[in-house]
């Protein structure tokens, strides 16, 4: 005997059994299938609805019909994972398509630095010391006055002091520091770190400060190059054949140099140093002002109550010394007419020598 439900049953259990497979296989996306999901197995699903009803048949139809609804559920089971596997491996598919490496594209540019037109300066002018026998020696920014003025036989209230106003840093009472005003307060460093005196040769790249309206030729912080060398016997021979020497590494063979007496308090007897004009070979051009010679450092023979001050007794001991400013330097070599340039960095005018 057929229980009650039992062609109710038997018709939906085939009806879901043929319409389970379109709807899961139709399912466009993980919305779709979730969906199909709930409507076949959810808590109010046909399925689970079926199965909830299995308690109404007869035993001889539960035995039958039950094992049949079961086996259809573990069918759509099966193909509900199987459909949401394939469409998280589409979905994952889209996105590492849509992520693929394009490296085709041109990467991005790591620009390349060079050294500033003033470093390039200062470096030859020491590559060519270093080859003469001078060594590198280096001294502070802030200064004392003792060093940047007295040591270096400057009289107080000397009309010389008049070039060298600078920016003063307070400091304790009885002692006064300034911007030091050129790199000649490192020949005195340099000499009384010589204990018994020695013979130096050192030059000392740096930059300096000076109380000064900036204009194309002018700034208030500005580079030079201080050379010293003290020895026994040192004559003005030596500073001569030294600055040709330099001077023609810098500026190529043949260049012509004169000095012209000139006065610094820690030098004597002192120089102006000029070379002809690089521009217009002594011809006279604007560059050189129609003089054909070019002014470009300042030396002498170290003064003798600069060498006694420093320890060395100038009977015993003699030697010269020279200060140059690397932005002239720089300005004749690369034809910048603005010192101002060199200090805006802007990669146009900085990009034009490697
Ligand atoms: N220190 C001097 C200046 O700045 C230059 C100089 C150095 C002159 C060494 C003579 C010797 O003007």
């Amino acid at each position: 005997m057929a229980s009650p439900g039992r062609e109710g049953f038997e018709a939906s259990l085939a009806e879901l059994s043929a319409s389970a497979p379109a709807l899961i296989a139709g399912a466009d996306g993980l919305p779709a299938l979730e969906a199909a999901r709930v409507s076949l197995l959810g808590r109010k699903g046909r399925l689970t609805l079926l199965l909830k009803s299995l308690k109404d048949l007869d035993l001889e139809d539960r035995k039958r019909l039950g094992p049949e609804a079961n086996g259809l559920k573990g069918r759509i089971e099966a193909s509900l994972d199987e459909k949401l596997g394939a469409l998280q491996g589409a979905a994952l598919e889209k996105e590492l398509d849509s992520f693929r490496l394009d490296l085709s594209l041109p990467g991005s540019p790591c620009p390349r630095g060079r050294r500033h037109p003033l470093v390039q300066t200062a470096d030859e002018m020491a590559e060519i010391l270093r080859r003469l026998g001078f060594s590198w020696a280096e001294g502070p920014h802030v200064e004392s006055d003792h060093y940047n003025f007295w040591a270096l036989n400057f009289p107080p209230d000397h009309p010389a002091m008049d070039a060298h106003d600078t920016f003063y840093v307070k400091a304790a009472p009885g002692r006064t520091l300034l911007l030091r005003t050129h790199t000649s307060p490192v020949q005195i460093r340099t000499l009384e770190a010589q204990r018994p005196p020695k013979p130096v040769r050192i030059i000392s790249p740096g930059r300096v400060f000076r109380h000064e309206n900036a204009d194309a030729s002018h700034s208030a912080v500005f580079h030079q190059i201080e050379g010293l060398c003290v020895d026994r016997g040192v004559t003005m021979a030596d500073l001569k054949g030294t600055l040709r020497l330099f001077l023609e590494g810098l500026f190529g063979p043949g260049t012509r140099m004169r000095l012209r007496p000139s006065f610094f308090p820690f030098t004597e007897p002192s120089a102006q140093v000029d070379i002809q004009c690089t521009l217009c070979q002594g011809a006279g051009c604007p560059v050189c002002k129609r003089l054909g010679w070019l002014e470009i450092l300042g030396a002498g023979m170290v003064h003798p109550n600069v060498l006694r001050g420093a320890g060395y007794d100038p009977e015993v001991w003699s030697g010269y010394a020279w200060g140059l400013g690397v932005e002239r330097v720089a300005m004749l070599k690369k034809q910048v007419k603005d010192i101002r340039l060199f200090y805006q960095n802007d990669l146009r005018f900085l990009e034009q020598w490697s």
